[in-house]
């Protein structure tokens, strides 16, 4: 019999027989074939999740936040669902490039790109350059007028919202890194510099307020703010800008419980319902469509019972392959994957193999009593900002990417080996 277990699992989970597979291939035969630590990312769930933003802003563009999680492969996905893309680095523009997507999908993202990837991102062609300071306009001018084209522009502004979700992924209050601050008048300036550049073409302005957030009350006060400022900005200066981009920032259920986000018709319906008839909307979700797709997969190492104080479950990655728990106290859930267990669950922290007392992946979770070494745990929701996070503290190498559809697994990341690690030593 096979039984879906519940939201926060890729929609092709299931426990067949003993154990957990996703898209028909059993976490037992991945960690065979693969080991472990793993992500496996279900290629339906990924491709359902794009499809669903898509149709939700028909006429308008929703482009993938690539910065959630990227990979060639990925790039293809999202080229082959008619998505376009968010890079925010040259090297995030090197890997949409690789997957062969049209430079005119693409819009580049950044507070401080240098002028190499400004020349690399004109030269390629890409769709739009999200200007982010003063510096940059006259930066991203002298290199498009260098390379002779007229290149489309959005100014990114930050329109004093707060979003509630953590400081660190906050980005939409004045007090911050990002953009220009409409309260202070620098968005105002930011449109005027820009409309006075030859070699620049002002197409669209682009607010984002934050990450993991879960309610549409921030949405649709950004929206209301950049609808205004966008109107002002038109009268002033006799002109047309046609597009408004959001930015990404719906957030996603990590555990069973945890606030269900609005849909993304929901959030779409909330910023169509205050922008002028002339203006088309943009999105840049990231965590929305990667995050629930993929499992982590690992392979506990060690049990230590600390009478009284705590049991410890070592698993045999970390805080290098998930480093959002020491971020952000973000909360994870996980279950034993490789085999069915009756007995009695008991709380449990589960922890990483790194120096350090921090690299908690699990703190306090119900967990099988008989857990033990070789037995295989699934983290789900682990798609967004974990591979694309990944370090290599402690010399650790990189899990690879599987993507698993139909019964079939293939990897679409590989799994980095020390000869790549020490690659990098004279
Ligand atoms: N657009 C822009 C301009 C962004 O800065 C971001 C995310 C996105 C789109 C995509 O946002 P999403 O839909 O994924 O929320 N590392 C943090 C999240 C940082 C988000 C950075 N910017 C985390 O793990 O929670």
């Amino acid at each position: 019999m096979t039984l879906v277990i519940d939201d926060v699992w890729p929609r092709t989970a299931a426990w067949a027989g003993e154990r957990l597979t996703i898209g028909g291939v059993g976490a037992r035969e991945l960690a065979a074939e693969f080991g472990t630590p793993a992500y496996v990312v279900d290629q339906a769930e990924f491709e359902a999740r794009c499809a669903e933003w898509r149709d939700a802003l028909p006429g308008g563009e929703v482009h993938y936040g690539g910065k959630a999680f990227l990979c060639p492969e990925i790039v293809r996905w999202l080229d082959r669902l008619g998505l376009c893309l968010d890079v925010c680095t040259g090297g995030e523009l090197a890997v949409a490039r690789a997957g062969g997507i049209a430079p005119g999908r693409v819009v580049f993202h950044g507070n401080n790109k240098s002028a190499a990837e400004l020349r690399a991102a004109v030269a390629w062609g890409v769709g739009c350059v999200v200007v982010d300071s003063f510096t940059e306009i006259e930066r991203l001018a002298a290199v498009a007028t260098a390379a002779g084209v007229r290149q489309s522009v959005m100014v990114r502004v930050t329109p004093g919202v707060n979003a509630h979700t953590h400081e660190f992924i906050a980005t939409g209050g004045d007090d911050s890194k990002f953009g220009f601050s409409l309260n202070a008048g620098l968005a105002a300036e930011a449109v005027r510099r820009v409309l006075a550049e030859p070699s620049l073409e002002l197409t669209g302005l682009h607010s984002h307020i934050g990450s993991q957030i879960t309610d549409l009350d921030g949405f649709a006060l950004a929206a209301r703010r950049m609808a205004s400022f966008l109107l002002t900005r038109e009268l002033e200066h006799g002109i047309t800008i046609p597009k408004l981009d959001f930015g990404g920032g719906l957030g996603i259920a990590y555990r069973p419980g945890d606030p269900v986000p609005p849909r993304p018709a929901e959030v779409v319906a909330a910023l169509r319902a205050v922008l002028p008839d002339h203006v088309r909307p943009a999105v840049e979700p990231g965590r929305s469509i990667a995050g629930p797709t993929t499992v982590a997969l690992y392979e506990v190492g060690t049990v230590k019972e600390i009478p009284g104080v705590r049991t410890y479950v070592s698993v045999d990655g970390g805080m290098s392959d998930n480093p959002r728990p020491a971020m952000y106290g973000a909360a994870y859930t996980a279950a034993l994957a490789s085999r069915r267990s009756d007995a009695p669950p008991r709380v449990v922290t589960v922890v990483g193999k790194h120096c350090e007392s921090g690299d908690v992946l699990i703190r306090d979770i119900a967990l099988p009593s008989d857990l033990r070494p070789g037995d295989l745990l699934a983290v789900p929701a682990s798609g967004a900002y974990q591979r694309a996070m990944a370090s290599n503290y402690n010399h650790v190498t990189r899990p690879p990417v599987i993507a698993v559809s139909e019964g079939s697994a293939r990897v679409i990341v590989r799994r980095e080996t020390e000869e790549d690690l020490l690659r990098l030593y004279p």
